[in-house]
């Protein structure tokens, strides 16, 4: 055993121990790691989608694994394929300039590649689901490595097997991605429509897209490096339309969009209307311009963090009926 600190490696900067930490590189290391220590394996790749409640009682695989690779195109499309441990953000950067288009609405999403298809990163009208074309994964129990193409994913809103039956049996080597040579481009949210026409632009570029994208989240969301968090804390919870209806009485003002024949409601909204935005608690708070994001407002337990997040589930229950769901996997 050669327990070590997972400060370093969770963007809420939550303190906990694991039993082993191990930096993968390469596929390679991936089975000298699981020849040389015992099960059970996490993995961790940004850590910008976890909440460490605890200790963590396993060898840490932290993905590293590197590269942006051409490997297919034809007249419209390019396959890229990326390591896992590559950061998301530089990705997207490095599509802009060479002027593919698909992922220019997911810019500045922290974490790593091998991350996004786990919980099927999305943001602005966009999912990476709608560009992804397979992955590469090893099993930690096996060491077989497995191909899946999109339909083996099933991919849904903010989430993937990987979250359910197939859920922390793999490490995501590798994911390839189909990027567009036609500029194909999706302005539909508000907010990118109203900051593009702010500023005089109708027909965006890629790069413009993702200025105003990456202007958008700085103004909302927190920067990691300055105050920890982990996105969104919750999904935004979706419910019958009859539940919609009824809350809409009470709430006329309650944010909401269809969702297929669902709809889904914006957690933001409630945790924000029933008065939680701001709030800090054994230094864990509700952020200030954003109420679905949580912080790390001076705490190294990720036990504050989780109580607080418990209290304002229980308490969106009690006052709208309505259950909302962690969206960032809490470990330990
Ligand atoms: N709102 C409030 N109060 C708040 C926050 C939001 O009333 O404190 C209302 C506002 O009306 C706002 C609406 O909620 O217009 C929606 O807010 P926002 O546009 O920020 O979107 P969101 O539904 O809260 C989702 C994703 C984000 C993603 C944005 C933009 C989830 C769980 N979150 O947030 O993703 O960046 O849309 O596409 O779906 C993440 O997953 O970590 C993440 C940041």
């Amino acid at each position: 055993m050669n327990t070590a600190s997972l400060q370093a490696f969770n963007t809420f900067g939550v303190d906990a121990q694991c039993s082993n930490l191990i930096k993968i590189y390469s596929e390679q290391d991936i089975y000298d790691t699981l020849l040389t220590y015992g099960a059970p394996y996490k993995v961790i790749g940004g850590g910008s989608n976890i909440l460490l409640a605890g200790n963590i009682d396993a060898t840490v695989l932290i993905n590293e694994i590197k590269g942006i690779q051409v490997v297919d195109e034809d007249e419209k499309h390019v396959l890229v394929t990326v390591g896992g441990g590559e950061n998301w953000h530089n990705l997207v950067l490095w599509s802009i300039s060479h002027n593919l288009s698909g992922l220019q609405n997911l810019s500045l999403i922290p974490g790593s590649v091998g991350a996004a298809p786990i919980q099927n990163i999305g943001a602005y009208g966009v999912e990476q689901s709608q560009c992804f074309h397979s992955l590469r994964a090893i099993s930690l129990t096996t060491g077989l490595t497995k191909v899946y193409y999109k339909e083996d994913c099933k991919f849904g809103y903010r989430d993937s097997i990987f979250k359910k039956v197939d859920a922390g049996k793999y490490i995501v080597t590798h994911v390839t991605y189909m990027l567009s040579k036609e500029v194909d481009i999706n302005v539909s949210y508000g907010a990118i429509r109203t900051e593009l026409t702010n500023r005089n632009i109708e027909m965006p570029t890629l790069k413009q897209i993702s200025d105003v994208i990456c202007d958008i989240r700085v103004s909302k969301l927190p920067d990691p490096l300055v105050v920890g968090n982990a996105g969104s804390f919750f999904k935004n919870p979706v419910v019958a339309e009859e539940v919609y209806e009824s809350l809409l009485e009470k709430y006329p003002e309650i944010v909401a969009f269809p969702f297929g024949d669902l709809m889904k409601l914006s957690a933001g909204w409630l945790i924000d209307r029933a008065g939680w935005k701001g709030h800090s608690q054994n230094g864990a708070a509700v952020y200030k311009n954003h109420a679905l994001v949580l912080v790390n407002d001076g705490t190294t337990s990720g036990g504050d963090i989780w109580q607080l997040a418990m209290d304002i589930q229980a308490d969106v229950k009690a006052k709208y009926g309505v259950e909302i769901m962690p969206e960032v996997n809490v470990w330990g």
